[in-house]
């Protein structure tokens, strides 16, 4: 039997028991309860995936079908990035073609209580806003945001953003291969700038990146501006309904990142396993001690205690 006629036969008993009365119109409009929907017409009457999921479609090169919802980048400008998935692979990140590997089982345990905080029943405020810091340099913050914003836009139905907020050192160009600017810093200078002049649409349909911006030495002062205030109000206002994630600088060396903080609804604190001195992660958890929801991520940690896969990460709550 086919995958699709097994999928049919479960759905025809599911029918039957009532579980799902809206899927007996799909292939069966008489509604009659012994005519088994045909394999063909469940298809035609499912929705089309690529339709519902992409909120990028309607900028130039994003080549994909009109979503069904209105999308939120719709009116976005600049061309779309054809991001290398095997360049990626090799430097062992999350690819989308690559749903089953193990890093993409890591990072499912790593989103599901981020996602839940930024769009669940109980939502935190402006829990969509989510920051990737560490303590120190080199902990794997851009790492980590950048494999985060691959598993959640490998969710059916929730969409990301990937902002570039290490604006001293924006990393996210070198692994993704995205413009430096326009981006964060101008969106903040530039009055006649909208979000949708400086949004990049992807190839990975739910996946945009908001870049740094062009590097200037007022970059601390933007972060802490009450322009910035409004310009994050927005951006979680607008995208109420997506995930926002910003690759940030190290908290201790660094002002701007401290600045970042003090606008998020989550942050995603990354320790460096062999590297970072506990002291350190301490001083670090005090700079972002206004946050309500801090998670902690153990980063290349030989070991897991959250499963048997021999993974990278542990994860937990600093107050937990
Ligand atoms: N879990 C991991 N598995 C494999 N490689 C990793 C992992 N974490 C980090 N790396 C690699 O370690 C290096 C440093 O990581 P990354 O650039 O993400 O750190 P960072 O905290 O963003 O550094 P910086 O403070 O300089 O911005 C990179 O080459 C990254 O690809
Ligand atoms: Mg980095």
């Amino acid at each position: 039997m086919s995958t699709i006629e097994q999928a049919a036969k479960r759905l025809e008993e599911m029918r039957r028991a009532a579980a799902e009365p809206n899927l007996a119109d799909a292939g069966n409009p008489a509604g009659s309860l012994d005519a088994a929907p045909t394999p063909e017409a469940l298809v035609r009457g499912m929705p089309s995936r690529t339709q519902a999921r992409s909120p990028f479609v309607g900028s130039p090169g994003a080549g994909s079908a009109t979503p069904r919802r209105a999308s939120p980048f719709g009116q976005a400008t600049r061309p779309r990035l054809d991001i290398d998935f095997a360049a990626l692979k090799r430097n062992a990140f999350l690819t989308p073609d690559a749903p089953q590997s193990p890093i993409a089982d890591e990072f499912r345990i790593v989103k599901r209580p981020i996602m839940r905080n930024a769009l669940g029943p109980a939502k935190v405020r402006n829990g969509n806003l989510v920051m990737v810091t560490s303590s120190l340099p080199g902990e794997g913050k851009t790492y980590t945001a950048v494999n985060l914003a691959m598993s959640v836009a490998m969710e059916y139905d929730t969409s990301v953003i990937l902002v570039d907020g290490d604006v001293a050192h924006p990393d996210v160009p070198n692994i993704l291969g995205s413009p430096r600017e326009p981006g964060l810093l101008e969106l903040l200078t530039d009055s006649s700038l909208s979000i949708n002049d400086v949004l990049v649409p992807t190839n990975v349909e739910n996946l945009a990146i908001l870049p740094a911006g062009a590097q200037q030495g007022r970059a601390t002062e933007l972060l802490a501006s009450a322009q910035m205030h409004k310009k994050l109000n927005e951006l979680s206002a607008r995208y109420a309904d997506l995930v926002i994630i910003f690759d940030s600088p190290p908290l201790l060396p660094t002002t701007e990142a401290r600045e970042l903080a003090t606008h998020m609804g989550q942050i995603l604190m990354v320790v460096g396993a062999d590297s970072t001195q506990q002291h350190a992660v301490k001083l670090a958890l005090t700079a972002i001690e206004k946050c309500d929801i801090v998670l902690m991520l153990l980063n290349k940690a030989a070991k897991t205690d959250i499963g048997s896969y021999g993974g990278y990460y542990r994860y937990g709550t600093p107050r937990g």
